[in-house]
Formats: structure tokens, C-alpha cells, sequence
């Protein structure tokens, strides 16, 4: 294999320095980990853990209060050691070598056999050094990485340590620079398209003549387009641009997100010595002011989601299924797109983007000079910006998922006239140097300060976050378009709504943007959100305010709703009380499962037929109970025990009867709650029944897939239900559930979705939160069966299996 790549995972020395000491101070006390490695996942959840008294004004916020649980109660902060023994040869052929980081979070410093490499502070950033000069051939070396991650440097749970890939690279002297290629496919037609490919090489040695071979490979492995030079190489850098033309292109697309992979080969008399391999896409984009976005020609609203980092109970310590699920899940839900909010993301998320079909905004900062945090971006900014900045887009810029890269979100400068345009030119330029292919974005919040200084108009597509905020009759993207026609306008951030899964609480009342002055929000005493999404912070609102904006305006391109899972940490609107600790903004919780909006998007966002009624049936007797119904179906009835509320069709009556069916007043009587969608002919289509819940008697497993790799890495995800004797879900369950793990496997998280729980993610057992719960088991390298037992008090024995090869 040319180069030589090794990923390195297992087998490091780890450890946490204490509170007070410095990175000088290590103790003999290592503890063996696996990297990718998230230190702070493992606890223990505490209410002093980077606890931040901070104001912002973006939540109309103008004293500072104490917020508990900002970046999700986990110890985040502290300094770390991690190091590593590896034993490298001598290939006696002047080889280079170089650590590459996908991230490391965060201030980290690179050691080899105890001499500075290079350090690299943004914890988002990937970057690579060079060793060869560090390494003693033939023999053990010891690479050391320090970690010092900082109080009060993010507004979420960043994680903390070597929380990404890791690689030992060796190559030749001649090899092709790290991230060193640049594909471009500036005329696209059916019939053909040319493809230039730029490859910058880096030569050790003296000047020679090389020959250069780029082939251009399809998905099926075909050769589709070849060309060879010889070169003369001179010492140093070297940057080759070559044209080739395909014919018959395979388009990228949403739907057949085809790739072609350019593979460059350098060969040296008759002897290849480097191999460079980049997957690329061809497509077309057209940003239109009156008419939208077009992807290969076809209009494309994007359905988009923001995303933070974190993978739920197993932190941010990356993992390709837990990343490539969050997808399937959002996918299913009808989604298209991802604002990588607001970080360069791992680059297997874009990878996966790329394979499964989304479109990706990628994001470079939260925080431009004008600091969020004491110790965020702002710190960095004028040393790193342009060096991370420009580390992004040459990592990413060939992903064919990728339409827009985003310079930041909410930055505090779009309040100065002068410094908000400029820094905006500042990065956008450095934006358009390494890319000139792509448009430059931010979201914005207040967007007539971005409009009034000058920033929206600087920017190539300015993104505005909450734009049919404050007020009922107020749709900001229209005025935005009449103002400025020019503008091409989307929704960076969208909706905000809150709520917890299988939480209810009536009677309800709507908050968030367009209630009235009198109905602020409504704190539960259980620090949970009622699931009738209708409840938001003051700058939020419920999805269908935002539906019906981007519905009356194709110009408006999409939006990116505010979030597409539960994270850890933000717990907004309980930014104050304790144990509140992970965010209630999802569509989808922190373990993975749908809350009701979820049915919401996917009737307006999918192809699916959805029928989703709600709440769950188990109420006082005679209580007067709203049952909503999320559908994409005409006509809805709505029986309890058999017994007519009526057929219904979404009306224009309020802007929640639009997009949800709505029985206001259905008198409880235990038994179910059936609706019955018909069609235009009156033939049913589909039917939804929720049964009254008697106690819990059984548990049911039900695992993601029933076979997983044998790879050591890959996850099988376990949904725990607790049922009782008729078979039905017991909507307010919370047995707790013991978990054993035997065979090919291991267990390595447990959670429930519920954002005030304190009990460890790694822990062998869970309660259910309103019925439901979630085991992570991980494959080991072993193949075979993995066995998986639940108890419960009271309840029978469960066991599922799933095979491992
Ligand atoms: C936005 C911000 C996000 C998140 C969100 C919560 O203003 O960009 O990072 O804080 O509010 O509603």
C-alpha cells in the first residue's frame, strides 16, 4: 500500500491530570483507551462542571445569569495526557512520515519521543505534521498529545480529548500534499463533462522528471477517463492542473448520489510511489433570487436540520455508525440537508452526506473577534482564522455534498458597522481563494443589524435565523426580497420548538414567539417541555409558522430548523435549574427516537403517507384531552372506542390547523384512540390506533440491525420498550431495565432521551423514560452471536440475538 496509512486507534495511555496541577505533572496512573475518545462522556454528571454566568442578548438576556448545564454537566474541562508506543522501520527509501488529526479537542500539542511537533488549538480543525525528523527508525517511539480544554469556551457540549481519527501516514519522498488535490467540474452537460483536477505535490528530494497518472474511476470501478504526463518535478511544491473529459456523466444527486473517485498515481521508472485517492461528485447548482435553489437543473427546496456534534450517550467520540444512523433517521424523516452547525465537522459525516445524499452547509466558527464565551473563538481568531479557516475548505472542498460554506453564526460584529463587513470580506475572501466555486453564507440572528451594517449585503447569500420571528403577521424573508430583490434568502435557523418526548401537560397553552404578551413560557416542575410542540423560546415557534413562509415562496430556498437532535448541554429554556442538562430542541432525542415533530416534518417534507396522532391514552376519566394528528393525508377520523369525533381536513382556521388535525375537546374513557385517514374516494389508507396502557408486564427488544460487523467499531442500537399484558406500550413506563452483553459484543451506552437524567451513560442498566429506552452495544473484532439479556423487577426475562461476522 502506497502510502502507507494506520489508523490509530487502540492501545493508548490516557490520562486526566489533576485539578491544580500542570500538564508538567503526570502521574504514573495511566489508564489504556481507544481513540477516537471523548474523556468527558464518562462523568460524572455535576452542576459546577464549566458552570457560565453569561448574558446574550440574542435571548433578550441583558444580566448576566448562571447557567447550569451550558455545555451539558460533563467534566469538559481539564488538562489531559494521551500517548502512544509504536515501533516504525526503516524503509531505507527516505519515506516520510506524518500524524494527521481529524480533531482534537482542544489547545492540543503533538509530541514525538518527548520533542514538540506542533500544537493546534481549534478543537474542530483537522491538521497533519510531518515526524520524520522526530522518529528513531528501527525502534520504538513514543507520540504524546497534551489536551487543555478551557471553562466557558463553547455555548454546547464540545467533548474533550482525541475525540477524532487518528493517522500514522508514511509516504515517499514524492507524494501528493495532504489534502493536496482539487477537483472542479466547471461545464457539466448530459453529454459530457470536463473535469480539472489540481494536484499539488511536494517533492523531498532534488528536481526529476516524474510521470503523472490521473484516472478518473466510476462507482463501478470503471475506468472512465485517463492522463498521463511526465513532469518535471522541481524541489518543494509543485501544483499540476489537468483537464479530462467524461462522457455521459453520472450526475451527483439527492436521489442517486453517484461519486467518481480520481485516483493520481506518481510513478517514478516504472515504479508507482504514491497513490492519492479523492472521491468527488458532479453536479450542477443554480442560487436563484426569484426562483430558488436548483440542484442538476431541478428545483430543490432544502429540507435542512442543524446539527451539533455530539452522538448522544456516546459523546463525541466518533463513530461511522452512530454518524451514518443520525442520517438514516433524518433521512427517513424526509430531510435533505445539514448546516454543520457551527464547526468544521468530522469528515466521515461529510462522507456519509456524500454517499447518502444530503446537501451540507459547512460551518467554520460561532464566535469572530467579538467574544460569545470568555474563552471561545474570539481568542484565536486573529492568529487562526484564516489558518482554520482555509484547513476547512481544503479538507472539504471536494465533497460533493457541499453547496455553501458558512463563515460563521451569529457573530456579535453584526452590530459594528465597520468591523462586521469587514471581517465578513476578510473570510469570505479567504473562502473564495481556496474555493471559487462555491457560495459564501452565515446565519445571522437580528438580521436588520446585518442588513443596517452592511453584512448581509456584503456576503454572497446571507442567512438569516428566525426570520418569521416576532410577531403572527410578520414574515421577514418577504420584506427582506422586497427590499433587496437581489438577495438570495434562506432560513439559516428555523423554528427552535422545545418539547420532551412523551411528555404532556394540560392544559396547554402556546408560547414562544407568537404568544401572546401574557403566556410566557410554562416551567414544569419536572424540567420537561409538553410534546404539543407548541412550545418555544421568545425567538422560536412552532414548525408550521416556518412551513407556511417557505411555502408561499419558492425564492426562498429552504431552511435549517434548529435542530435536528437532541445535543448535550443548552438546555434552554431550564438554562438555570439543575439537572437540566441536555437540549429539548430535536425533532428526534438525544438517544434517537422521534418525538411527535418528527411526523410533522415527514408529512411535509417526505413522500411517505404519515398518520401520527397524539398524545398517549391513559388520562383521568371524563378529562377533556386535545388529540392532535400530524398527516399528509386528506380526510381524518377520529374514533375513541369506536365512538365518532367526526372526519376533519386540515383548515385554514389558525396556522396550526393547516398543518396538523386538531379534536380540541375529546372527553377520556379508557380503551383507544383510533384515527382513520381516507382518500378522496373514501377508501382507507391508513390507520393509527394508541391503546390505554394497563401496568407493565413484558419488555420488548428491538435491535436496528440483526447483523452487524465483526470490525470492532460498529453499533448495534436497541430500542427497549416496556409493554403491558394485551402487547401495548406502556406510555409512562419507568422500569428499570438491566442489561447483560455476552458473545461478540459489548455494551457500551445506555440512555433514555430523558435531558434531566444524571445517571451514567456507561452504567448496565436504564430506566425507561415514557416507556422507552436505548442500548448501544459495540461489535468486537470476534465474529459470532452477541447475546443480549434484559431484566426488570417483576417483569419476565428478554433476550435477543444478533449475529456479528
Ligand atoms: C440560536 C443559535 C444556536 C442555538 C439556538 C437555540 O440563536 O444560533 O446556536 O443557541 O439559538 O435556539
Amino acid at each position: 500500500m502506497i502510502p502507507k496509512v494506520t489508523y490509530l486507534k487502540e492501545n493508548w495511555q490516557f490520562q486526566k491530570i489533576a485539578d491544580g496541577k500542570d500538564l508538567t505533572e503526570p502521574t504514573d496512573n495511566w489508564e489504556t483507551v481507544r481513540v477516537p475518545h471523548d474523556w468527558a462522556i464518562y462523568g460524572p454528571f455535576d452542576k459546577s462542571n464549566d458552570q457560565q454566568t453569561s448574558k446574550i442578548p440574542e435571548d433578550q438576556e441583558y444580566i448576566p445569569v448562571d447557567m447550569i448545564g451550558r455545555t451539558g454537566g460533563l467534566p469538559i474541562v481539564g488538562k489531559a495526557w494521551y500517548k502512544k508506543n509504536i515501533f516504525i522501520e526503516d524503509s531505507s527509501k527516505n519515506n516520510k512520515l506524518f500524524l494527521e488529526f481529524d480533531g482534537v479537542m482542544s489547545n492540543s500539542t503533538v509530541y514525538v519521543n518527548d520533542k514538540k511537533v506542533g500544537s493546534w488549538p481549534y478543537g474542530y480543525s483537522s491538521f497533519s505534521f510531518e515526524i520524520t525528523d522526530y522518529i528513531k527508525f528501527d525502534s520504538e517511539n513514543i507520540i504524546s498529545v497534551s489536551v487543555d480544554s478551557k471553562a466557558h469556551a463553547s455555548r454546547w457540549y464540545p467533548g474533550s480529548g482525541i475525540y477524532r481519527n487518528v493517522r500514522l501516514v508514511e509516504t515517499s519522498p514524492i507524494h501528493v500534499k495532504y489534502h493536496g488535490t482539487y477537483i472542479t467540474t466547471p461545464a457539466v452537460s448530459n453529454k459530457k463533462t470536463t473535469i480539472n483536477v489540481e494536484t499539488t505535490i511536494t517533492n523531498h528530494l532534488e528536481s526529476r522528471t516524474v510521470s503523472v497518472v490521473t484516472t478518473i474511476i466510476d462507482n463501478k470501478e470503471h475506468c472512465v477517463a485517463e492522463k498521463t504526463d511526465e513532469i518535471e518535478l522541481s524541489s518543494g511544491e509543485n501544483c499540476i492542473s489537468r483537464e479530462l473529459t467524461i462522457k455521459q456523466p453520472k450526475l451527483w444527486d439527492i436521489k442517486s448520489p453517484n461519486r467518481y473517485f480520481a485516483e493520481t498515481q506518481i510513478i517514478v521508472d516504472g515504479e508507482t510511489i504514491d497513490r492519492y485517492m479523492t472521491p468527488f461528485g458532479i453536479k450542477t447548482v443554480k442560487f436563484d433570487c426569484n426562483k430558488g435553489f436548483f440542484l442538476n437543473g431541478e428545483y430543490l427546496k432544502l429540507k435542512g436540520v442543524c446539527m451539533h456534534h455530539d452522538m448522544g450517550a456516546i459523546g463525541t467520540a466518533v463513530n461511522n455508525r452512530a454518524i451514518e444512523r443520525q442520517l438514516e433517521i433524518l433521512q427517513d424523516m424526509g430531510c435533505n440537508a445539514i448546516r454543520t452547525s457551527h464547526n468544521p465537522p468530522t469528515p466521515e459525516l461529510l462522507d456519509f452526506c456524500d454517499k447518502m445524499g444530503f446537501l451540507v452547509i459547512d460551518e467554520a466558527f460561532d464566535e469572530w473577534r467579538a467574544p460569545k464565551v470568555k474563552n471561545g473563538y474570539s481568542n484565536l481568531f486573529d492568529e487562526w482564522a484564516e489558518k482554520d479557516l482555509t484547513a476547512m475548505i481544503e479538507r472539504d472542498r471536494n465533497h460533493p455534498c457541499i453547496i455553501m460554506w458558512s463563515i460563521g453564526n451569529e457573530i456579535y460584529e453584526i452590530h459594528d458597522p465597520v468591523e462586521g463587513p469587514r471581517l465578513t470580506h476578510f473570510l469570505q475572501d479567504i473562502c473564495h481563494r481556496v474555493d471559487p466555486t462555491r457560495p459564501v453564507t452565515a446565519g445571522f440572528s437580528a438580521g436588520d443589524r446585518a442588513v443596517e451594517n452592511g453584512l448581509a449585503d456584503a456576503i454572497d447569500i446571507p442567512g438569516f435565523n428566525y426570520l418569521v420571528g416576532n410577531g403572527p403577521n410578520i414574515n421577514k424573508y418577504e420584506d427582506y426580497h422586497k427590499a433587496h430583490p437581489e438577495w438570495l434568502i434562506y432560513g439559516s435557523e428555523t423554528e427552535s420548538c422545545v418539547s420532551s418526548r412523551g411528555e404532556y401537560y394540560l392544559p396547554f397553552v402556546e408560547t414562544g414567539t407568537f404568544c401572546d404578551e401574557n403566556k410566557f413560557f410554562k416551567a414544569q416542575e419536572t424540567l420537561h417541555i409538553n410534546s404539543y410542540d407548541m412550545d418555544a423560546p421568545q425567538w422560536g415557534y412552532a414548525p408550521e409558522y416556518e412551513f407556511e413562509a417557505q411555502k408561499k415562496s419558492p425564492y426562498i430556498f429552504g431552511e435549517f430548523v434548529w435542530t435536528g437532535f437532541d445535543y448535550l448541554g443548552e438546555p434552554t429554556p431550564y438554562k438555570t435549574e439543575w439537572p437540566s442538562r441536555s437540549s429539548y430542541f430535536g425533532i428526534v432525542d438525544l438517544c434517537g427516537l422521534p418525538k411527535n415533530r418528527f411526523y410533522a416534518y415527514q408529512a411535509e417534507w417526505s413522500n411517505k403517507e404519515v398518520l401520527h396522532i397524539f398524545p398517549h391514552w391513559n388520562w383521568n376519566d371524563g378529562q377533556e384531552v386535545p388529540v392532535h394528528c400530524y398527516t399528509n393525508l386528506n380526510i381524518v377520523e377520529l374514533f375513541v372506542n369506536g365512538k365518532s369525533y367526526g372526519r376533519k381536513e386540515k383548515s385554514d382556521d389558525n396556522i396550526h390547523t393547516k398543518y396538523r388535525i386538531i379534536w380540541d375537546n375529546v372527553k377520556y374513557e379508557a380503551g383507544e384512540i383510533k384515527a382513520v385517514a381516507y382518500d378522496n374516494n373514501d377508501k382507507i389508507v391508513k390507520t393509527e390506533i394508541i391503546k390505554t396502557a394497563d401496568v407493565s408486564a413484558s419488555i420488548s427488544l428491538k435491535p436496528d440491525r440483526s447483523t452487524i460487523n465483526a470490525d470492532g467499531d460498529d453499533l448495534c442500537y436497541i430500542t427497549v420498550g416496556i409493554y403491558d399484558k394485551n402487547g401495548n406500550i406502556c406510555h409512562k413506563a419507568n422500569n428499570r431495565v438491566f442489561v447483560s452483553v455476552e458473545g461478540a459484543a459489548e455494551l457500551i451506552a445506555v440512555d433514555n432521551g430523558d435531558q434531566t437524567s444524571l445517571e451514567s451513560f456507561q452504567a448496565d442498566n436504564v430506566k425507561a423514560f415514557n416507556g422507552l429506552c436505548m442500548l448501544t452495544v459495540r461489535s468486537t473484532k470476534n465474529e459470532g452471536l452477541i447475546k443480549v439479556t434484559v431484566t426488570s423487577e417483576g417483569l419476565p426475562e428478554t433476550k435477543i440475538q444478533i449475529k456479528s461476522k
